[in-house]
Parts: C-alpha cells; structure tokens; sequence
C-alpha cells in the first residue's frame, strides 16, 4: 500500500511574502498518477520536496501508505525522484548513474545489472550505458534521470517536470511511452508540471494549483470540462475557456448587450443578476449564414491550425476564440453567426470567479 496522504500541508520560506503551500490537502491513491500543474511559482516543487522529505512543513503531515512520515528523513520514506534539473551525476557513466540507487540500497551486483537493463530498455537507452552524460543529448540525460527513478521499485514515484529539457515533438513522444512506462510498473505517482496539455494527458486526476493552494482537482476531463473557478477555465485548454457577463432574465434567458442567448431552465433562480458566462471554443457553433438561435459576430483573425480553425471573433463588446472546421471558410472582419448549447455553458459569481451551481 503506498497511498499517499496529505494534510493542511503549510510552507513559508524566509522573506516570502506569502505562504509558498497554503494549507493544502490532497490523497493520491495507491498506484494512481495525479499531476499537479499550475504558473511557476504556484508550491508545485515546494509540495514534492516535502512528500519527498526534502523540505520540512512548517505544519501539517504527509502519510506514505499507513506511515506518518512528516519527521522521517528522504531516505527512510520509501520515494524515489525525477528532480527539474534532472540532476545525473557527470563523473557516473549511464550504468552507474542509472544503477545509483540500487548501489546505495546495497541490492546484490547480478540484481543491479539486471534491473538496469530492464530500465534502460525501457526507456531507450541500452545503447548508452556506457557513455557519460556530456556524450549525451538533453532528452537522453533526462531518461536517465527517470530511469534512475523507476529502477529502484519505491513505493512512491515523485517527478517534477521531467519533461521540460526536451523539444517539443520529443516531448510529445516521451510523453506518451512515460504513461505507458507508470501503467506498467503501477507505482503511486505525484508529477509535476506547468504545462497543461502534458498534465491532461498524463493525469488519472489533475490537481490545478494556484498561489500555494489547490483550485481544484480532479479528472481531467472533468476539470477541463468544469472549472470550478475563472482561474482553472483560463489555465487549463488553449486556447482558455471564454468568459463574458451576461445579465439573467426571465425565460430564462441571458442578455450580452443588446443579444439574447436561450439559457438553462435551471438558471431562472438568478434571474436579474449579472453572471459570467464560461464557455469552451470548440464549444460554440459557428456558421456563415444566419440561422435561428444564432448570434451575429464579426471575424477578427483567422488563424489555421491544420485540425480546425481557430477564430477571433468579436459578440457585441466581447472577444471570444471560436474553434471552427479546418475547411471554414472566412477572413477577417466577415460576418459570422455563433450559437452555444445552453448545456454546454457554465456559470461563475462575477465578484468571486467560482462556479454557481446551476
Ligand atoms: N529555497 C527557497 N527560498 C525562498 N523562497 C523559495 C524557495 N523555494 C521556493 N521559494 C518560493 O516559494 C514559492 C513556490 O516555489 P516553487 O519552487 O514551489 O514553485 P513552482 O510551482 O515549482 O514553480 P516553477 O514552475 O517555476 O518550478 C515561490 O514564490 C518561490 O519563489
Ligand atoms: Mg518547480
């Protein structure tokens, strides 16, 4: 059991001007992979050292299956981690910067030999066991911190950012084959990241974190889909969800200016009060004909991305991102018709930026 509990976990550093984890409280359970993303700055490395036993909590606790460990050093809890600046060893060939924990574990030699085999294959690197790391590439060097991190079996697997030092196709690849990796080896996982794409696609759960807090978390579909605050909608998705106010009125309906949208029966309880209205670009049907039910809004940019058409468009005082077929065919300063599902529209407090319930 290596389920991984934390609690009101609260980090101050000297001269900070605010608390760099705030309180925060999450479960990863055992053999789950949650992803904690967010804007630099936000607790993510500060949260995975004290899971890891590197930073002490000024209070709160951190379990490690039926184990409190908030008082036990790093190297008696059990956790093994990819740290953001991959830290390898430069004087340790790949073998033995792979093989490094198991060493220190005192595992017998044939063991060690054998469990690094398995991981270098794993993760590509057979032919670079005897090559030091500045006779590699960035992206190597950081499988190697990987597959230093998943050869010594821990209960715990922590990665901050593994990803980060390689390009963008690499990154999308490696993406991929480190799922595959974590599926098969089925150890509970807590992974760093501030990209939001690399945490949807990685995450049994995602944990948007915000100015030392947790926003919300949840799967990712489920986050993506429902934010439960302005910041979440805004962060997660590219382009951001759209947000515009809309006044409720009877029907119900919703008022942009002078437009009128249909709106869920379930929002006449706000009738009269300015909401704000979320959005998905994908989300909004967009037309070059008029049609009933449908807005009239004026292209601003067309931008191809190959998929789908990602448009910028204006609705009355609003600038909304409308993704259209890759064949729609527009230009700029056309006129344009626009229509949302009322099922797909959510709902925020205007004042505070959380999710109504509607
Ligand atoms: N050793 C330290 N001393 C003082 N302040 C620190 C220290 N480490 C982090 N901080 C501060 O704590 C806050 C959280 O930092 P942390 O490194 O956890 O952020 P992060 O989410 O990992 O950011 P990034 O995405 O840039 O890596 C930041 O305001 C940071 O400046
Ligand atoms: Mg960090």
């Amino acid at each position: 059991m290596s389920r991984i509990v934390l609690r009101n976990l609260v980090k101050s550093y000297p001269g900070g001007d605010r608390r760099a984890t705030d309180e925060i409280s999450l479960e990863v359970a055992d053999g789950e992979f949650v992803v904690l993303v967010g804007p630099s700055g936000c607790g993510k490395t500060t949260l995975l050292r004290m899971v890891a036993g590197l930073e002490t909590p000024d209070s709160g606790s951190v379990h490690i299956g039926d184990t409190d460990v908030t008082s036990l050093s790093a190297r008696d809890r059990r956790v093994s981690m990819v740290f953001q600046s991959y830290a390898i060893f430069p004087h340790m060939k790949v073998r033995q910067n792979i093989g490094f924990g198991l060493m220190m574990r005192k595992v017998p030699r044939p063991e060690i030999d054998r469990r690094v085999a398995d991981a270098a294959a794993m993760l590509d690197l057979s032919d670079y066991l005897d090559r030091f790391p500045s006779q590699l590439s960035g992206g190597q060097r950081q499988r190697v911190a990987v597959a230093r991190a998943i050869v010594v079996d821990a209960g715990v697997l922590l990665m901050d950012e593994p990803l980060s030092n390689l390009d963008a196709l690499l990154r999308l690849q490696f993406r991929a084959e480190l799922k595959r990796i974590v599926h098969q080896i089925g150890t509970t996982t807590l992974y760093v990241t501030h990209d939001q794409a690399e945490a949807m696609s990685l995450g049994d759960r995602v944990a948007v974190m915000r100015d030392g807090r947790v926003a919300q978390i949840g799967g990712p579909l489920e986050v993506y889909d429902s934010p439960a605050d302005r910041f979440v909608g805004s962060f997660l998705g590219a382009p951001p969800m759209n947000f515009f106010p809309a006044l409720v009125s009877d029907g119900p309906a919703l008022s942009v200016g002078a437009l009128s949208i249909p709106a869920p029966s379930s929002l006449a309880r706000f009738a009269g009060r300015t909401v704000l209205v979320g959005v998905r670009a994908e989300k909004l049907a967009v037309s070059t004909d008029a049609a009933d039910g449908f807005l009239p809004a004026t292209v601003e940019v067309v931008e191809p991305t190959g998929a789908s058409v990602l448009l910028t468009v204006r609705l009355g005082d609003h600038e909304l991102k409308v993704q259209a077929p890759p064949t729609f065919d527009t230009r700029p300063e056309a006129s344009v018709w626009l229509r949302a599902d009322p099922s797909t529209m959510r709902f925020y407090d205007p004042e505070t930026s959380l999710a109504l319930t509607v």
